[in-house]
């Protein structure tokens, strides 16, 4: 009698659970594991939003990102060939936008980026003045600043300011006001939005050359009686080939300096080129032998991606007192910047979450990294 029913029963929850543990792999449900709630004790989790999902006008961004992410930085609509178009002229709607976002989403907002040498508008370019330039500078600080103080987490305040073996990279930023520029950057920002957050930010500055650099640079900043609160590491690497010891290394480093560290752009790209790093106008010819994985990622790079990404968090988790965010640099791999850039039109598949929004195996195991973590603390 007993057996009967007992049978049946056991097969019934088997198929459920069956179901259950498929379904968290196989599709984006309310019962997949949420990043932001995964590491709320441990440090805040971000992504990049380009104009669309600001807009929220890419419905399933719109469901996941809320889901998922604590902080945002916008992709490119707080750069300044967007915000400040011309002399004297600002666009905030999209930057607005992207406030509104993340009061209705409970996400907090960094600034991405005051002063860069990227995607400056064509004017500031073509500044002749010294003096000019100066204006230009400020004013751009003091605007944009200005506007969003109280109503934004953060601001990269410079962003890649250093060559690869850490001096200092001769942008317009250079050219005309010399190596102060970052720490006037600085002053203007802390004056402008006293209760924001203030970084700079670069990447390979895990580097240990441009480390050094970077180190020096702060301590420029910081001994001018200048405040910067945190340094951000964008985190552009390659799969099997992610600088774990030059990581580790630089969070040591750069926290003795009394600085938050952050990652602030992570992505791991898993097709090849031949140069390191993430300047944007470094570009390589298109060649189909560059994009090798246009009908889906073999399942040996898939692994390698995954176990890159588990001893990535397993390195984030041990220094968690050091590092407040990780920030992913965009939502899922359709949208990433790296299927246009260095080679344009690639299929790359650097994130979590695959082009259908589906968490992939990396995801699974940055999850697991938490609880290998946590079971290690209670002492498994
Ligand atoms: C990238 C954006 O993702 C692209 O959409 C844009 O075309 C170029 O810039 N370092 C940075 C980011 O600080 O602003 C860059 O973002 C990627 C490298």
């Amino acid at each position: 009698m007993i057996r009967k029913t007992f049978v049946p029963v056991v097969c019934a929850i088997s198929l459920l659970v069956a179901a259950c543990s498929g379904s968290q792999k196989n599709s984006a449900s309310p019962d997949m594991p949420s990043l932001k709630t995964v590491f709320k004790d441990d440090f805040a989790i971000g992504t990049a939003l380009n104009a669309e999902q600001i807009e929220e006008k890419d419905p399933k961004a719109a469901v996941l990102v809320p889901q998922q992410f604590n902080m945002a930085t916008p992709e490119n609509i707080m750069k300044a060939e967007v915000i400040h178009p011309q002399w004297g002229t600002y666009n905030f709607d999209l930057a607005d936008k992207m406030i509104e976002y993340g009061k209705k989403h409970n996400i907090k907002i960094n600034g991405h980026t005051l002063i860069w040498h990227s995607q400056l508008p064509a004017f500031a370019r073509q500044i002749q003045s010294v003096d000019s330039f100066k204006t230009f500078f400020t004013d751009h600080i003091n605007t944009v600043a200005g506007r969003y103080s109280g109503k934004i987490f953060s601001w990269d305040v410079v962003n890649e300011a250093l060559n690869e073996d850490g001096t200092m990279r001769k942008s317009v930023f250079l050219n005309k006001m010399g190596d102060n520029f970052v720490t006037e950057a600085f002053r203007l920002a802390a004056a402008a939005s006293p209760n924001t957050e203030l970084y700079y930010n670069d990447y390979n500055n895990e580097q240990p050359a441009k480390r050094a650099g970077c180190i020096a640079l702060i301590k420029k900043v910081q001994a001018a009686g200048v405040r910067i609160d945190g340094v951000g590491i964008q985190g552009h690497w390659h799969v099997g080939k992610v600088p774990l010891k030059d990581i580790e290394e630089s969070i040591l480093q750069y926290s003795a300096l009394g600085l938050k560290v952050m990652f602030t752009e992570l992505d791991i790209e898993v097709l090849p080129r031949n140069f390191q790093g993430a300047d944007v106008n470094q570009r390589m010819k298109s060649d189909p032998s560059l994009n090798p994985y246009v009908n889906g990622l073999p399942d040996s790079v898939q692994q390698q991606l995954a176990k890159d990404y588990q001893a990535l968090f397993n390195l984030f988790l041990k220094h968690k007192d050091k590092i407040t965010r990780v920030t992913f640099w965009g939502v899922n791999d359709g949208q990433s910047w790296l299927n246009g850039w260095p080679v344009r039109g690639r299929t790359n598949y650097p994130l979590l979450f695959d082009r259908q929004f589906m968490p992939k195996p990396a995801f699974y195991k940055v999850i697991e990294a938490k609880k290998d973590f946590a079971n290690t603390k209670k002492g498994f």
